[in-house]
């Protein structure tokens, strides 16, 4: 599709995999904001939570010589890409706005490869959150959000005794290591995070905390419902709000989910860090990649500038359920949950308990993610020992390193 001519706003090809209710919405202000700049946005939406598909498709297209000059892109993933030159930098348009001013350090280096940005975030989501419902906690009389791992097992066999479904949850792989790696933050904490889960040392990935984690999970398991492989996770979430389960743990994707049902937080639902104190950190951004045309070149910098500008980090993380990626949008706007993101993240940065996500593509190469969570979702569905699970996933891990 070799547009010549360049018209206003210029033409993007986004590849993204927001196809949920709050996704969709969220999704569709940035198209909305880039058509009233004059913007035509082809929207190439790759449905799966978590993105494994959308990155498969990816792969077919860079492959293929035909990318899409915007896409959902994040974390280790942006220099794996720059790496075979297939991207193409929007360091023109951040160095004239000036992004290094207004954004946190850690997400800066994150969208820049060789000193340039060449992707754009468009915000910062937790991923280590409960999110319940009051009224279905209140039939058991609990009236507290567990602040450890032991607190939520006893809430959970309180409700299980009475006939309802502690935990909410969708049977996928990214799915399972989302909940797997909140539980191995709540037990070990930040720096044993680090250790085993990014630096990928053996002995902590064959250490007793990790074990220990395992015993955690498998407790997990004893409290979801029959019906809970291969659900998609806002699937999961509805079922929170319709009051068929308790909890759920998830990314604030999920707020998004209630927010747009129409839900109110603290009413409708509450939300509640997981244990450990700690931040993980999952921050969506388009990359782009290297196109041809100067409509399409055009595109791209509009959509980045669109991206970066205030009015649209506050509008799209409203809808969205995430903070804003810039740290100079009020937050007046925003709901408790957001203020305790926010609170939570100042504090995890300045206390060094800010961790990256793995299964949300944040800390590790594809491939050793991909060990992760296979084998994450072989223990959540065997009867396979925790002892074992960690000597199987130091193994897989080992050999993706060497591959
Ligand atoms: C994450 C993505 C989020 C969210 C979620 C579920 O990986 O970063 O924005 O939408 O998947 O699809």
């Amino acid at each position: 599709m070799a547009t010549t001519a360049t018209h206003a706003g210029g033409t993007v090809e986004v590849l993204h995999w927001w196809t949920s209710g709050g996704e969709a919405k969220a999704v569709g202000e940035l198209k909305k904001s880039f058509e009233s700049q004059g913007g035509t946005w082809i929207d190439s939406p790759i449905a799966g939570g978590g993105g494994d598909a959308a990155m498969t498709a990816l792969r077919a297209r860079v492959v293929a010589g035909n990318p899409p000059a915007a896409v959902q892109l994040k974390g280790p993933g942006i220099q794996e890409w720059a790496r075979q030159d297939v991207l193409s930098d929007v360091d023109e348009v951040a160095q004239k706005e000036q992004w290094d001013k207004v954004l946190p350090p850690v997400l800066a280096a994150i969208m820049k490869y060789d000193g340039k940005y060449v992707a754009a975030p468009v915000n910062i989501h937790r991923v280590d959150w409960f999110w319940a419902n009051p009224a279905v906690l209140a039939k058991v009389g609990i009236s507290e959000m567990p602040k450890t791992w032991d607190e939520f097992n006893d809430d959970a066999d309180k409700l299980k005794a009475a006939g309802i479904t502690p935990l909410a949850h969708g049977g996928q792989p990214w799915q399972d290591a989302t909940i797997f790696e909140n539980v191995v933050l709540g037990i070990g904490g930040a720096d044993f995070y680090r250790k085993a889960m990014v630096e990928l040392d053996p002995n902590a990935l064959t250490s007793d905390t990790m074990v220990k984690s395992f015993d955690q999970l498998r407790k997990l398991r004893g409290y979801v419902d029959a019906n809970f492989s291969g659900r998609d996770w806002n699937l999961a979430t509805a079922m929170v709000m319709r009051g068929e389960a308790a909890f759920q743990i998830m990314g604030d994707w999920a707020k998004g989910e209630f927010l747009a049902a129409g839900k109110k937080p603290g009413v409708d639902f509450v939300c509640a860090p997981t244990p450990g104190g700690a931040f993980n950190l999952n921050a969506d951004s388009f990359t782009f990649f290297k196109v041809h045309g100067a409509d399409r070149l055009e595109g791209q910098k509009v959509l980045a500038s669109l991206i970066m500008s205030p009015g649209f980090q506050e509008t799209f993380n409203l809808a969205k359920g995430s903070i804003p990626a810039r740290t100079d949008v009020s937050l007046d706007k925003f709901d408790a949950c957001a203020v305790k993101s926010h609170e939570d993240l100042l504090a995890a940065i300045e206390n060094n308990t800010l961790v990256p996500s793995v299964a949300h593509e944040m800390a590790v190469p594809r491939s050793v993610r991909g060990e992760f969570l296979d084998l994450v979702t072989k223990f959540f569905n065997s009867d396979m020992s925790s002892v074992d699970a960690v000597k199987e996933l130091a193994a897989a891990v080992k050999r993706a390193q060497t591959e």
